[in-house]
């Protein structure tokens, strides 16, 4: 267990480095908050830790026998991780730009579905990071993309033979994905009820619906963990 645990402790300090450049990007001059790009920076961080922590506490406690491999399903997974990723950057950027209240409505975007003003020239490629408007668009957009994929890798396990493991866990990504798409429409709609300094609807909305996106990451890397081709199995 040597070296993991030094990997551990070297993402803890890398942690602990990360959250002070951020934390350093909202003392100055007269900002109450810290830089979006460095949030997300913490925030991805973080999701690194978790899942290397949990891949480990995987690999101690899941029996090999547990494990069937499904390559088809297993490259799935690895596009949705991928997707979920870029979603986990611009669920940081909607948060840090406190970008909900700018289009408080649902399903359109402030009455478009594609919003005229998510190209301001003077602004160039920024606007894919700084302009509230775009970061919508394209977080709404990789929700839906998101919840298709898992929801199609999912029918997939739904008709494989699984075992008592996979069996119990393989719908979790399913229902996670389903109920943080829920959670960020409400958190969108919540918005316009936000009274500063106070916490209510939103605020408990917004939340929740960071939880759960951890949750729905851990739910991924569990199927992976458990479909993924490995030297030790055969029975794929
Ligand atoms: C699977 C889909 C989704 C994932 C994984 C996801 C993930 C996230 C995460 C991780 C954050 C918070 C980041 C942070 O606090 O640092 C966030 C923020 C947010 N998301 Fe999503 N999201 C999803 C879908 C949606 C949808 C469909 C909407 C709205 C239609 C939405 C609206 C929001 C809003 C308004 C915030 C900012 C909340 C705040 O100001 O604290 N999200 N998202």
């Amino acid at each position: 267990m040597v070296k993991p645990m030094i990997i551990l402790f070297l993402l803890g300090a890398l942690q602990g480095a990360v959250g002070w450049i951020m934390v350093a990007s909202g003392l100055t001059g007269d900002a109450i908050y810290v830089k979006p790009a460095k949030l997300a920076l913490h925030f991805i961080f973080a999701m690194g830790l978790l899942c290397y922590t949990f891949w480990f506490a995987l690999s101690l406690l899941v029996p090999p026998s547990q494990r069937q491999t499904n390559k088809g399903i297993a490259k799935w997974i690895i596009a949705s991780l991928s997707v979920l990723l870029l979603q986990l950057i611009y669920g940081a950027f909607m948060a840090g730009h406190k970008a909900a209240t700018s289009a408080p409505t649902w399903p359109d975007i402030n009455g478009d579905m594609v919003p005229p003003n998510m190209w301001r020239s003077e602004e160039g490629l920024l606007n894919l990071i700084d302009n509230r408007i775009t970061i919508h668009f394209i977080h709404r957009g990789l929700a839906y993309l998101l919840l298709f994929m898992v929801l199609y890798f999912s029918w997939r396990l739904l008709k494989m033979q699984t075992g008592k493991l996979l069996s119990a866990i393989k719908f979790l990504p399913a229902i996670l994905v389903l109920l943080q798409v829920v959670l960020g429409i409400f958190s969108v709609l919540n918005s316009v009820k936000i009274i500063p300094n106070q916490w209510g609807i939103f605020e408990w909305m917004a939340q929740l619906h960071q939880l759960v996106a951890m949750f729905l990451l851990l739910a991924l890397i569990g199927v992976y963990y458990l479909v993924r081709s490995g030297k030790e199995e055969g029975n794929g």
